[in-house]
């Protein structure tokens, strides 16, 4: 007796058959998009590693975000580029300070129409590029946290909906859920880089920031190495314990195993970010025809959502916003 052949391609046979059967599903409202925002220029300023994107000004941020709205991105997460840096990253602070006074136009144009999410780190606004207070050569870990407690109250004040602590110091989410709180912040969320590696793909975004880590220097010490999984679980565990509303994986492609892991063990929502350097290596090799680059950055995105992230900050967001509307 023969048995039927059991012929999996029946079901890839048409585009109608793979999309009934899809198990994983791009949406626009997994997306998240990064907006650089710069103090004291008044034109948009286009970075080179990152084609497509740009430093923008107060008035063009707006502009960006209003069209980002209008494609349904639900959320847009802010990093600032100020003019004066300092020691201690004063502006990261100051009320008057680009991504507060950002996030004041911002939400008085669009309420609550859009997700403000507000990345709190320091690197952006210190003069050696540090994630904190550099004390003997290192970071002071626990120096760093009276800092990212102020820069938490700022953006909550500003009117930030979310905050998302990215420097990597042990204990920066309870110290920022603490600060955020005792202000009178209690039902703003935080969405913590968690498992966020020290890795080779940032560069482009220190370009888009203006950041130059003194004397050479990395984030070995406070970033993840990339050697490690378990560390990562440790890493959300730890977070969540503190308050962490959001966990997050990055970079993402080089990290699938690590989002997978985190989904299985974790019932909340997992974001992954994929980061200047995967997007600037799509954008390189699309530019030389080596790749189909609209093709790729779906196959991308969607691996990444299939490896369990429930929502990814990319610098893509608008090109798939735009495509997956058409
Ligand atoms: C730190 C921060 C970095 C990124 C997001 N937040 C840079 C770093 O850790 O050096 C990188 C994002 C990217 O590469 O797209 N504030």
């Amino acid at each position: 007796m023969s048995f039927p052949t059991r012929r999996l391609r029946r079901l890839r046979r048409t585009p109608a058959l793979r999309r009934m059967v899809a198990e994983t599903r791009l949406g626009v409202d997994d997306l998240i998009a990064p907006l650089f925002v710069r103090e004291g220029i008044d034109t948009p300023r286009p970075i080179g590693s990152l084609p497509g994107v740009v430093q923008h000004t107060r008035e063009s941020l707006v502009a960006e975000v209003a069209d980002l709205v209008a494609l349904g991105v639900p959320a847009v997460i802010l990093f600032g580029v100020p003019e004066h840096k300092d020691e201690i990253g004063s502006e990261a602070w100051n009320p008057e300070g680009i991504v507060q006074v950002a996030l004041a136009d911002l939400r008085e144009r669009f309420g609550d129409e859009v997700v403000l999410i507000a990345d709190l780190c320091v690197d952006e606004y210190t003069s050696h590029g540090h994630c904190g207070v550099v004390r003997d050569g290192e970071v002071d870990n626990d120096r760093t946290l009276e800092l990212y407690r102020r820069a938490a109250v700022a953006q909550a004040r500003a009117g930030a909906h979310m905050v998302a602590p990215s420097g990597m110091m042990d204990g920066q989410v309870g110290a920022i859920r603490e600060a955020l709180d005792a202000e009178g912040h209690s039902l703003i969320p935080i969405m913590a880089y968690s498992a966020k590696y020290a890795s080779a793909e940032y560069g482009p975004f220190r370009e888009a920031v203006d950041v130059t880590i003194a004397g050479g220097g990395n984030r070995k010490g406070y970033q993840q190495d990339p050697a490690n999984a378990r560390e990562a679980l440790e890493e959300i565990r730890l977070d969540l314990v503190e308050g962490a509303d959001l966990v997050m994986v990055k970079p993402a492609l080089a990290y699938l195993d690590i989002i997978s892991r985190a989904r299985h063990e974790f019932d909340v929502p997992l974001a992954a970010y994929h980061v200047s350097g995967e997007y600037a290596m799509l954008k390189a090799a699309a530019e030389r025809g080596w790749i189909d680059g609209t093709a790729t950055a779906l196959e991308h995105l969607t691996a990444i959502k299939r490896a369990g992230a429930d929502l990814i900050l990319t610098y893509l967001a608008r090109e798939m916003a735009e495509l997956l509307h058409s």
